[in-house]
């Protein structure tokens, strides 16, 4: 029998997002009441571990992870994801902590989800998506990451990096956790061609992203260099299974 869809967990990575993180657990607090939201922190030096604390201990709905150290994005979800399917959780929610992703669109993630979709993502570059107060020059590198990411892997994906998702925990648990190495915000592209491999449901619903006001963002030379080189492994790693089966 399929599972319900009832125990949602949201998941919010941190690194010195202290200023932020009070704003945007309100805001999922207040679009998705049911769901219990964990925050994974990677020892913040700003003291975001702090007051995630504050946080949990005002409101049984907050848990927190905190982590020895900045390990990049992809390691903070994945020991969110295992703790997620330990505590029994049926579908588990990617978002920033910076307000980009608007938690007010959460719940049309979350239907579509309910509508058969094995994972949803929250995408910028299709019909409907918007991007609000990014320079052009972030604008060029995301859309060029996905057009990459289309040519050398053949993931059918318009947003492959984007980080407003919904996983059913049965698509976690199929598609493996255990051998993800990517770190930066590569996790993203590297979740969605496993997603994609094992012939599960992709969704992409339009968002609207809307660039940070406070702190900074952690994209960085390490993250762009990362995705590029792994990318092209996976592509070349691919290539018997596309040329069987070409799209
Ligand atoms: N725990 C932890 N550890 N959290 C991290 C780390 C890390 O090493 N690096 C970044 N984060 C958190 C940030 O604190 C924030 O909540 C979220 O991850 C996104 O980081 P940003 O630095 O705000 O990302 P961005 O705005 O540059 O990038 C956006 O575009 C990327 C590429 O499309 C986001 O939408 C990303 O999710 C997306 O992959
Ligand atoms: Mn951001």
């Amino acid at each position: 029998m399929e599972r319900m869809l009832d125990r949602v967990l949201v998941i919010v990575p941190t690194y010195n997002e202290r200023e932020n993180l009070p704003m945007i657990v309100g805001r999922i607090r207040a679009a998705v009441p049911e769901a219990h939201l964990l925050i994974a922190d990677d020892n913040s030096p700003d003291g975001t571990g702090e007051v995630a604390d504050g946080l949990a201990a005002d409101d049984d709905h907050v848990s927190v992870l905190h982590r020895p150290g900045k390990q990049g994005l992809g390691a903070a979800y994945i020991e969110g994801f295992h703790w997620g399917l330990k505590e029994g959780f049926d579908v588990l929610v990617e978002i920033d902590a910076d307000g980009s992703h608007q938690p007010e669109e959460l719940p049309k993630l979350l239907e579509r989800l309910a509508d058969g979709a094995d994972l949803v993502v929250g995408s910028r570059w299709v019909p409907g998506g918007k991007v609000v107060n990014w320079p052009l020059s972030r604008e060029l590198l995301s859309r060029g990451a996905s057009l990459y990411s289309r040519i050398m892997l053949g993931v059918p994906i318009r947003d492959a990096t984007a980080g407003f998702r919904a996983y059913r925990a049965s698509t976690l648990e199929k598609i493996g956790l255990d051998d993800v190495e990517s770190q930066g915000y590569c996790f993203q592209i590297d979740l969605t061609l496993r997603t994609v491999h094992h012939g599960l449901r992709v969704a992409e619903v339009p968002i609207t992203f809307v660039e940070r006001t406070v702190g900074a963002s952690k994209m960085s030379r390490g993250i762009i260099v990362e995705a590029f080189w792994r990318v092209a492994v996976w592509g070349v790693a691919g290539l018997p299974r596309r040329l069987r089966r070409p799209r």
